[in-house]
């Protein structure tokens, strides 16, 4: 499959990310076809309402007309049903859940439903597509496609070579991705957390080794990383909105799996996972927001 042949993109799973790939797809790029699908009806109802309220405040905003608004939404199919939409599909880009058996049994269906040529990308961020390689049919066009949370706004794709991704299919999703409006980055090795999130984990596990050693405080920390790095968002700020939970249970496993002692969760992460302190979503974290939104 080459790029400029490529009409229907497919995306399995319609959760957090998986409708943001397919809106970004059909918004931002040269007009492609899109099929975005689940196997749960109530995930299919929430897309169909995300999509078009999405595209209403886009319209109200003034980012985008109606005329476009309407050719965004009449180019995006919303279904159940998957296997109809893989027989279609010139890419697929599968978002269900982080579980490699359900990963599994779908790459091992659809790549047999779908053309020999297929590009197949997965959105995983902790699984590489090797786990998938021995029940995907011509390996060869199978990858990691990893988009960030927003995937509507983050610009960058890791595209991530296992040793069975060919040349071909790869340079596919790099240039599908530049026609998407997306900044990739080709990835030449498998390694777990790829490279963005990797330089993140490095800067959070550094900024938790300052905080524990009574250098600096939280805020000061991110200070230091905005004012002075130019960081968006500090790494105790971004850990409050990724969630706490979130890292604790990431540095959990990828300890279970390296041994490496620098992998293993900060004890002041720990804490704040034990006290039930994620971040924004329980309202306390490295800060706190029930405060803040009562100073509001
Ligand atoms: N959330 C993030 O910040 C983020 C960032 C980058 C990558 N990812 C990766 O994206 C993937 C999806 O994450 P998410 O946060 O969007 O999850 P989510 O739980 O929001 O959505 C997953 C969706 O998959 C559907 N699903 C489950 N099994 C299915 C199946 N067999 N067939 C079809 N649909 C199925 C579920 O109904 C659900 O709607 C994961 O692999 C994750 O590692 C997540």
């Amino acid at each position: 499959m080459r790029a400029e042949d490529i009409k229907t993109v497919v995306v399995i799973g319609a959760g957090a990310m998986g409708r943001q790939i397919a809106m970004n797809s059909a918004l931002n790029g040269p007009g492609y076809q899109v099929i975005l699908c689940d196997s749960f009806p109530a995930a299919l109802e929430q897309s169909r309402t995300w999509v078009s309220e999405y595209l209403a405040g886009r319209v109200i905003k003034g980012r985008i007309t109606q005329e476009i608004s309407d050719q965004v939404a009449a180019r995006l199919t919303i279904t159940s049903d998957v296997d109809g939409a893989a027989a279609q599909a010139d890419v697929i880009i599968e978002a269900i859940i982080e579980d490699l058996a359900v990963k599994r049994e779908l790459f091992q269906r659809i790549s047999r439903l779908c053309r020999p040529d297929t590009v197949l990308g997965t959105n995983s961020s902790n699984l590489v597509s090797s786990k998938l390689a021995d029940v995907t049919l011509y390996p060869e066009r199978l990858m990691n496609i990893h988009y960030f949370n927003p995937a509507l706004v983050m610009k960058l794709v890791e595209i991530v070579r296992g040793p069975h991704t060919g040349e071909e299919a790869l340079e596919t999703a790099r240039t599908f991705a530049v026609s998407t409006g997306k900044s990739p980055i080709i990835i030449n090795k498998e390694i777990a957390g790829f490279v963005a999130n990797r330089i993140n984990a490095a800067v959070t596990r550094e900024a938790c080794l300052l905080l524990e050693k009574g250098i600096a405080s939280v805020e000061d920390i991110d200070t230091a990383c905005e004012k002075g790095l130019g960081y968006p968002m500090g790494p105790f700020r971004l850990m409050d909105m990724t969630g706490i939970d979130v890292n604790y249970y990431v540095r959990r496993d990828r300890y279970a799996e390296s041994g490496d002692e620098n992998d293993k969760p900060s004890p002041l992460v720990v804490e704040k996972f034990k006290k039930g302190e994620f971040g924004r979503k329980t309202g306390k974290g490295w800060y706190n927001y029930e405060v803040q939104e009562k100073e509001d």
